[in-house]
């Protein structure tokens, strides 16, 4: 892991092998280790850039994140920063799981120049509701107190296929390591920039990059019915379901993602 100066933070991140560049942004309130598994398989082919972002893994907020919230939108400003701080002036292919896609629908909108093709992993193209919004700013509001655990406690049995908890514990408690883990600063930070996200479903039609819609079949927070929606919205995008997975695809079913992503990959460079 390298460390990075940049306007707003040093930022932390995994750069390895060659090739294509490829961007893994993670989800909440994780960090670029739930993409181990893709780190290893693509970088035999591809140059792998996968951040902890802003507030997450070693990766420290800015003073104020936690009370100011971190929009998605700036989110992919600090990833564009990465991406010229390390002269990769090739478009990217971005891949995003859940928060890290609604971070990738802003990279779409407002750096779309910089990006060759798009992976949109278990994520949503609509904002909170109401109801939804309320519960992020409360939590924001009790972490700092209560601890990272809270949102561990409530994300835990919403992140896993039923088969992963029974057959894959081990993966359901390195999860829950990284989460209680996360600084309760980091966490208020990006619940409150999830919390103002706008809903991007009319932007879906204008994106005109290859894009591969992946999704867990067994997905609680971003389910599969809900996400062929969204690969219908966008031209051309292929859609694929990872069987026996949740929310967390990457580590609940890696083979089968690390198969998907390359063929979506590989078929880019013909
Ligand atoms: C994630 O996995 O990044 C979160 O489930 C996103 C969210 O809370 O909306």
């Amino acid at each position: 892991m390298k460390t990075i100066r940049l306007s707003k933070t040093d930022l932390a991140y995994v750069d390895a092998g060659q090739g294509t560049p490829v961007l893994l942004v993670h989800g909440f309130p994780l960090d670029h280790t739930m993409w181990d598994a893709q780190i290893a398989a693509l970088a035999a082919t591809s140059r792998v850039i996968a951040p902890d972002l802003r507030g997450f893994g070693k990766t420290p907020p800015a003073p104020g994140d936690a009370e100011r919230g971190i929009s998605m939108e700036a989110f992919a400003d600090d990833l564009v920063e990465l991406l010229d701080a390390l002269a990769i002036r090739e478009p990217v292919v971005f891949v995003g799981l859940s928060m890290g896609g609604y971070i990738g629908w802003q990279f779409a909108r407002k750096h779309g120049g910089k990006l060759r093709a798009l992976v949109a992993c278990d994520t949503r193209a609509i904002a909170d509701n109401d109801e939804a919004r309320a519960g992020r700013i409360k939590t924001a509001e009790k972490v700092a107190e209560a601890g990272s655990v809270i949102v561990a406690d409530a994300m835990e049995p919403k992140l896993f296929a039923q088969s992963t908890f029974d057959k894959k514990p081990e993966i359901v408690g390195a999860i829950r390591k990284v989460m209680e883990s996360t600084p309760p600063a980091g966490v208020a930070a990006a619940l409150r920039g999830m919390a103002a996200r706008p809903d991007v479903t009319n932007f879906l039609p204008s994106i005109n990059v290859p894009t591969l819609v992946l999704v867990g079949e067994h997905d609680a927070i971003s389910p599969a019915a809900e996400m062929k929606t969204i690969a219908d919205a966008i031209p051309g995008a292929e859609y694929v379901v990872i069987p026996r997975a949740g929310h967390m695809t990457t580590v609940e079913e890696p083979v089968a993602v690390n198969e998907a992503l390359s063929q979506f990959i590989d078929k880019l460079r013909s």
